[in-house]
């Protein structure tokens, strides 16, 4: 009982246990010699034996129960959780506006029937400029200033190349209806409306008697779509080599309902794409007969529509990512 006294572990009562109690342990030898004893020392020293073997275990039991409890109160005190802190907080992340409204618009041309198609950023001259009706030293070239890598690889400077792998690809199959989201670069000084990276969505559509008003019912529908259901367009003439007739389009105003204000300088419309009929050595030189078919194309910056949707007033705040702005977007 005095060796128990100074006991600090579990693992030391059981040393004890094994001292005392165990096979070779000091009482049971005491108990095995029990045999040589006279008859009548045998019931006296026997019922000795059992009390001490009783007092012993009890107090093994006792001492252990102790220590377990001990073990248990010191584990819990350090283990404490203080539920009054408070949380950590977790930021989620959220889609990119530009993701949104390339979202949004592809949204709009898969209810219309198209496909999204994809290109390289990284272009040759020949399907950026030659197959689009571009020939070298074509003065239309200097309209988009370009990165050039080789003097035949450049960064694309529009996605209308995408146009032309397409119609490459289906092989004079018809319906081509494609809408192709991406990348384009061009040698531009940044400014709150220029940048030399931004992102267009270029649309084409070629079959069998396809006209301008169909391309004017389909930019019609993405307007009021993307904008407001009462939004109107309307086409003025302009020109690009890969088209003819071609058209710039104006939608409504949607910041003043086509009334006039500062936005569309009281005009009550602001311009969102170019846009016309793909011209014929386009289509033939991408494999299409242009005596048998049409097609219409257009082209629209991206950050634009953004800026026009969400009244944002710098394109930089797309590259600059100030989560203060990103932020804005996490319900959009
Ligand atoms: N590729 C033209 C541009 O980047 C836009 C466009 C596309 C115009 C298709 C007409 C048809 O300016």
């Amino acid at each position: 009982m005095a060796e128990l006294e100074s006991v600090q572990e579990s693992s030391q009562v059981q040393e004890l246990r094994v001292k005392y109690l165990g096979k070779k342990g000091r009482l049971t030898e005491i108990l095995r010699g029990m045999g040589k004893l006279s008859a009548e020392e045998r019931p006296l020293i026997g019922q000795l034996a059992n009390e001490v073997r009783e007092a012993v275990e009890n107090g093994l039991e006792q001492k252990k129960q102790t220590i377990e409890k001990a073990e248990i109160e010191a584990k819990l005190a350090k283990e404490t959780i203080d539920v009054t802190l408070p949380g950590r907080m977790i930021h989620t992340g959220n889609r990119h506006p530009l993701t949104l409204v390339i979202e949004q618009i592809e949204d709009i041309f898969l209810g219309l029937g198209f496909t999204v198609a994809e290109g390289p950023e990284v272009e040759s001259d020949y399907y950026n400029f030659e197959t689009l009706n571009l020939p070298k030293e074509h003065p239309a070239r200097d309209m988009q200033d370009s990165f050039y890598i080789t003097e035949d690889i450049l960064l694309r400077t529009h996605t209308s190349p995408v146009q032309v792998r397409t119609m490459e690809k289906m092989q004079g199959k018809v319906p081509v209806k494609i809408i192709c989201p991406g990348r384009v670069y061009r040698r531009d000084n940044d400014d709150a409306t220029h940048s030399h990276v931004f992102t267009q969505v270029e649309g084409l559509m070629v079959g069998e008697n396809v006209r301008m008003s169909d391309l004017k019912g389909i930019l019609l529908e993405f307007a009021r779509q993307m904008f407001s259901d009462d939004a109107s367009i309307r086409l003025r003439p302009s020109f690009f080599p890969f088209t003819e007739p071609s058209a710039e389009v104006d939608v409504s105003c949607m910041f003043c309902g086509g009334h006039g204000c500062r936005v569309c300088k009281h005009t009550g419309w602001i311009e969102i794409l170019g846009s016309g009929m793909v011209h014929p050595r386009v289509l033939e030189m991408a494999g299409y007969d242009p005596e048998k078919y049409t097609g219409f194309a257009f082209g629209m910056g991206v950050e634009r529509i953004a800026m026009l949707k969400y009244n944002i007033d710098d394109i930089r705040h797309f590259y600059t990512n100030d989560l203060r702005f990103l932020k804005q977007f996490n319900r959009v």
